[in-house]
């Protein structure tokens, strides 16, 4: 096997895509597209995509380091954004090629057919990582890349550009990718008012699956905030697509076709859900934030917020169902010791209350989720959120 290949084939832990579904040509120019797509998830929670990815019907879904792979050609990339929920973002795979040295990266990316993928009207901003590599220097490899981009193919380069060339070098490999997402996909396009801690969207839908929620139960938040929970609960029920009214980066590729994608996005309507979702929390402004970021989202018919202290919470008809709730959570040890109390408030009205119901908690201190008293599983991987890890804990129905 010649040594150009050979290397290809190489497949290391951290790669953004498993090296080993690498060609050594450009994937664009293969007919029809054949796309290595990388879906984001944060880490620990890769399984939980794939199984998204795999019941949304994606093909060659393998989990990696980071996220998922799959395939398809650019209807797939779209699909992607539009319909997963648990995606961070949603990459493109444009192709890969050796580079020993600079010389080198800017000679074969100026040979690499950006025409295809990339508009010039469109101005593109380069970001470049190395690892591991003879080229080591990260902003030495970005420039060159920027000038193939300008000199060899016609493009505009700008830092302020909204479209991200994403160009990764490892064991001498330069991988180059596009964002197809632009914003991060947990921005759905209609939440506009946020709490001081809000879950993110994509997050939430992840531990709501990993909570076995599929939509033919009623979910509880009784400390709801922005209402994330019980929004994003409300939306899977009613088979909304999480990415119906936002825009994305692919957009804006050579690729793109407006008509096909309208009728994707527009395509299958929503249908009422039999059940019911519901929202409480103590702080007025977080409930009319809440019913606001519903009405915006289209469910405000399927859910109900109301202010009240969690101690209040009672079982809504429709029941058993799922309460899932990330109560306040603090960073240092004093605030902590204060919350303790709380949590095991929480956790003894759910205890007397919600038989049946099962329970998902979403902390930062295994110790918190201890003081509820719940009968837990084994708890989930720790995940990166708001500059703290925090862990799903679920219990199995109430006794
Ligand atoms: C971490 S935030 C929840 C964020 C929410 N998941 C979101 O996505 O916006 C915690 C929430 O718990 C509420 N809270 C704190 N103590 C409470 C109590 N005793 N009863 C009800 N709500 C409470 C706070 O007002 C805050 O909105």
């Amino acid at each position: 096997m010649p040594r150009r290949r050979q290397a290809t084939l190489r497949s290391t832990a951290s790669a953004p895509f498993p090296l080993a579904l690498i060609p050594a040509i450009p994937l664009c120019m293969t007919q029809p597209p054949d796309l290595n797509i990388f879906l984001v998830a944060p880490p620990g929670l890769e399984p939980v995509l794939a199984e998204e990815a795999r019941e949304r019907g994606f093909e060659g879904v393998t989990v990696t380091e980071g996220g998922v792979a799959v395939r398809g050609g650019w209807p797939e990339v779209w699909r992607a954004n539009l319909e997963l929920r648990g995606a961070g973002r949603v990459l493109v795979r444009l192709g890969a090629f050796r580079a020993m040295h600079l010389a080198q990266l800017d000679k074969r990316a100026r040979k690499f057919p950006w025409g295809e993928v990339l508009r010039p009207d469109v101005p593109v901003k380069v970001e470049a990582t190395c690892r591991a590599s003879r080229i080591y220097h990260a902003g030495a490899a970005a420039q060159r890349i920027e000038a193939a981009l300008r000199e060899a193919a016609g493009m505009t380069v700008s830092a302020e550009a909204g479209l991200r060339v994403m160009v990764r070098i490892e064991d001498d490999l330069c991988t180059i990718s596009v964002d197809s997402s632009g914003e991060s996909l947990h921005k759905r396009g209609h939440k506009e008012a946020v709490g001081k801690a809000p879950m993110r969207e994509t997050l939430a839908a992840l531990f709501l699956r990993q909570c076995g929620f599929r939509g033919d139960e009623p979910v509880v938040d009784p400390m709801c905030g922005s209402g994330t929970f019980v929004i994003e609960a409300a939306e899977i029920a009613a088979g909304l697509k999480p990415g119906r009214a936002r825009r994305f980066a692919f957009e804006d590729l050579a690729t793109f076709d407006a008509a096909a994608w309208e009728a994707m996005r527009d395509g299958g309507a929503a249908v009422a859900p039999a059940v019911r979702f519901f929202g409480s929390d103590r702080d007025a402004g977080a409930v009319r934030m809440a019913a606001a970021n519903a009405a915006r989202a289209g469910v405000d018919e399927w859910v109900t917020f109301r202010q009240q202290g969690a101690s209040e919470a009672v079982p809504p008809e429709g029941g058993p169902g799922l309460v899932i709730v990330n109560p306040p959570y603090g960073a240092r040890i004093g605030n902590k010791r204060l919350l303790y109390p709380l949590y095991g408030a929480l956790g003894q009205v759910l205890r007397e209350r919600f038989a049946g119901w099962r329970v998902g908690i979403v902390t930062s201190e295994a110790g918190l989720a201890k003081a509820t008293g719940l009968p837990f599983l084994p708890a989930g991987p720790k995940v990166a959120h708001g500059g703290l890890g925090v862990t799903l804990f679920r219990t199995g129905p109430l006794g």
